[in-house]
């Protein structure tokens, strides 16, 4: 073999070399040369084609190749491998400095903000949560609590009706039924829940919430009604709440009420939100009709009680100055992320 063709083998792998872009490509060129049918290889095939006595010259000549070409090899391939480290290195850097993503955090929507509240309250004064259906019958939604079918006071609230005698109830009074067949006093009962009346504008939504209240026991009067009232108004507005009632009619309270508590705004001196009166009518209440207490099979000569409800979106928007219950049924993200902790 001539130097020659050693030397144009040795030149043609550093080129195959050069031209290769990663270690694979490499590793395939040495192979070109290196192996089984590689080049070189293929060169020490040839020993039987020449002279005995050429032989061993030959040998070595191959050899000499050989390792030439893969000193040359392991040197690319050390380099190729660096290369590719710091390419590596380079494409997965991570800035350590950076600030964190901040994850959105929900909030809880201000109905449901003013319910827990007001279960709070109650609850600390030893009131239990009892939740009726929201489908009902008409003789809880209605016959029971002293409001037989031909009354008058049907039409205060305009009803969808499901069948003849189920609809979804108009208010969380049914709840008072429910829970006096079932338990005799002392009953101290807190009733959220929705309910439904065809009833549209800004301030009347067709599903709204309402809590109702009540307490059954031997000796329960009026002052126990505002006493608990003015402490719900000093923890839900402010703490100079003050509460008063006014003369009312619903058919399952006798005497009814309807309660106002000051203005949180103005403190009482009138303002736009009290349209200038001072005070705010948050809810209706009264003592329990003695009818009502006799279907539930409740003695009322020996028990009284009193009994509450309000509307929740009511009480949202005068606490949160939100003038459109829309606003609450929408869920406007822009709305609600302003009810954070
Ligand atoms: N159920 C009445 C309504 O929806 C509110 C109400 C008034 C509830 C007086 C009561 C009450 O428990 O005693 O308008």
């Amino acid at each position: 073999m001539e130097n020659n063709e050693n030397e144009s083998i040795v030149r043609e792998a550093e080129a195959a070399a050069d031209a290769a872009e990663d270690s694979r490509a490499l590793y395939e060129a040495k192979m070109q040369f290196l192996g089984r049918t590689g080049k070189v290889t293929s060169l020490m095939k040839r020993m039987k084609e020449i002279a005995q006595e050429m032989r061993p010259a030959f040998g070595k000549q191959v050899n000499a190749l050989r390792e030439r070409l893969e000193e040359m090899f392991a040197l690319r391939e050390a380099h190729m491998r660096e290369r590719e480290m710091q390419k590596k290195l380079e494409a997965e850097r991570v800035d350590v400095t950076l600030p964190g993503r901040r994850r959105k955090e929900g909030t809880l929507h201000p109905v449901t903000r003013v319910k827990n509240e007001l279960i709070d309250i109650f609850a600390g004064m030893g009131f239990e949560v009892f939740e009726g259906p929201e489908i009902e019958n008409d003789y809880y939604n209605f016959t029971a609590l002293n409001t037989p079918a031909d009354h008058p006071a049907r039409d205060m609230q305009d009803t969808f009706y499901v069948t003849d005698e189920f609809l979804l109830r108009t208010q969380t009074s049914a709840g008072q039924i429910r829970l006096m067949e079932k338990k005799q006093p002392p009953i101290k009962m807190l009733s959220p829940g929705r309910v439904f009346r065809s009833d549209d504008d800004a301030t009347h939504s067709p599903m709204f919430h309402q809590m109702e209240g009540l307490v059954v026991d031997k000796g329960i009067t009026l002052c126990d009604l505002q006493g608990m009232l003015d402490e719900f108004a000093r923890t839900m507005f402010s703490e100079s709440s003050r509460t008063r009632l006014r003369p009312s009619y619903f058919p399952f309270t006798e005497p009814s009420v309807e309660v106002d508590v000051s203005c949180h705004i103005c403190g009482g001196k009138g303002c736009a939100l009290c349209k200038g009166t001072g005070w705010i009518e948050v809810l209706g209440a009264g003592m329990v009709n003695r009818r009502v207490l006799e279907n539930c099979g409740v003695d009322p000569d020996e028990y009284t009680g009193f009994a509450f409800g309000m509307g929740i979106e009511r009480i949202a928007m005068l606490k949160y100055g939100i003038n459109n219950i829309k606003l609450l049924t929408e869920n406007d993200v822009r709305f609600l992320e302003q009810f954070q902790d």
